[in-house]
């Protein structure tokens, strides 16, 4: 059975990993218009994950005695300047998806509350993996610079560099 403690601190994580979904799904959406059918492609797999990640605590909170709410969501912003701008906004939302995520393990510690601990370390893992990837689009991108033929390559690429990793 988890604490009211940690029911509200995991709740709060459904919260963001449900904007996080919403978020990439209006990314995938611009980048889709914008004739970037990789970058899309990329998002629309992203926000499906970030579903996933959600959900997953959802039954967690269930299955534990808990009650997960299932939160509003406010509307994204729906225009990006640039690509640059788009994945730089995925790197910095990523790095604050970690520093939230743990956080919570920090208040299980503090609760010695070790069965959500333990669940809490896929998100660990996962936050590194995800973390690395929006790094190393972030150096391709800065690479390719104002190149439109790189960009080209880019977009046809990506879904495959995301897949591989
Ligand atoms: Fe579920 Fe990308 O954090």
């Amino acid at each position: 059975m988890i604490s009211a403690k940690i029911e509200k601190a995991l709740n709060q994580q459904v919260l963001l990993e449900a904007e996080s979904s919403q978020v990439y799904l209006t990314m995938a959406s611009w980048a889709e218009v914008a004739g970037l059918s990789g970058v899309a492609a990329f998002l629309f797999r992203h926000s499906d994950e970030e579903r996933m990640h959600m959900l997953k605590l959802v039954r967690f909170i269930n299955e534990r005695g808990g009650h997960a709410v299932i939160p509003a969501l406010k509307q994204p912003a729906q225009k990006y300047k640039s690509i640059r701008e788009l994945f730089q906004e995925v790197l910095t939302h990523e790095v604050f998806v970690s520093t939230e995520i743990n956080n919570l393990v920090d208040i299980c510690l503090k609760e010695k509350d070790y069965t959500t601990h333990n669940f809490l370390q896929w998100y660990v893992s996962e936050q590194i993996e995800e973390e690395a990837l929006a790094r190393k689009i972030m150096d391709k991108l800065k690479l390719i610079g104002d190149d439109k033929g790189g960009l080209y390559i880019f977009d046809r690429d990506l879904p495959a560099m995301a897949t591989a990793d």
